[in-house]
């Protein structure tokens, strides 16, 4: 008799085999996906040796990708993403299903649906710790995030799309000019 066990992700490489295993037991409805490998991650959160040094160096002039595998097949990619103290992303949203988790610092998630006058209303916003994981859905999956502490933030993020060929996992970057002012913010 043969038993498996699967790993708890004490290194990238059991993560990766995690990944893998979650990406491929599911019968390709992407919910079932997305639970599956938030379900793979949360474990590597709490590994403090998961990164290389170099994987942890952020870059002043905006935060920084590493990617840290893309399944040969380019059913899956990892990447970390590291965030130093007040950078952000534009608002955007992606090209496939998309799972985070953060691993160091805090991360401050604003959510926007697009109107049919093309603008974008906030629909929500969280700050996320160390060991939280979202998932993300397309269409509807516009955000933000923004560090918006003190210390750098780095998390993880697992792509359904393969990022040695389309090179990024962001479908659209939104102008601001189309994000709705919020109450008692100045407009222009
Ligand atoms: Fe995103």
């Amino acid at each position: 008799m043969t038993i498996t066990t699967q790993s708890k992700a004490q290194d990238l490489s059991a993560l990766v085999t995690d990944l893998d295993h979650a990406v491929r037991s599911t019968t390709g409805n992407d919910l079932e996906t997305l639970d599956a490998v938030c379900e793979a991650l949360r474990p590597a959160l709490a590994c403090s040796g998961l990164l290389l040094p170099e994987q942890r160096i952020g870059d002043p002039s905006a935060y920084r990708s590493h990617v840290l595998h893309v399944a040969p097949d380019g059913a899956f990619s990892l990447v970390a993403l590291v965030w130093l103290p007040g950078q952000a992303t534009a608002i955007h949203d992606h090209l496939s299903w998309c799972v985070v988790g953060v691993y160091e610092g805090a991360e401050h998630e604003t959510r926007y649906r697009l109107t049919p006058d093309d603008r974008l209303v906030e629909a929500g916003s969280a700050i996320a710790f160390p060991g939280d994981v979202s998932g993300l859905l397309p269409p509807g999956d516009i955000h933000r995030v923004h560090n918006t502490s003190d210390t750098t933030a780095i998390s993880l993020h697992v792509y359904g799309a393969d990022l040695s060929v389309v090179g990024s996992s962001i479908r659209r970057a939104y102008p601001e000019w189309m994000r709705q002012p919020v109450l008692g913010e100045a407009s222009n």
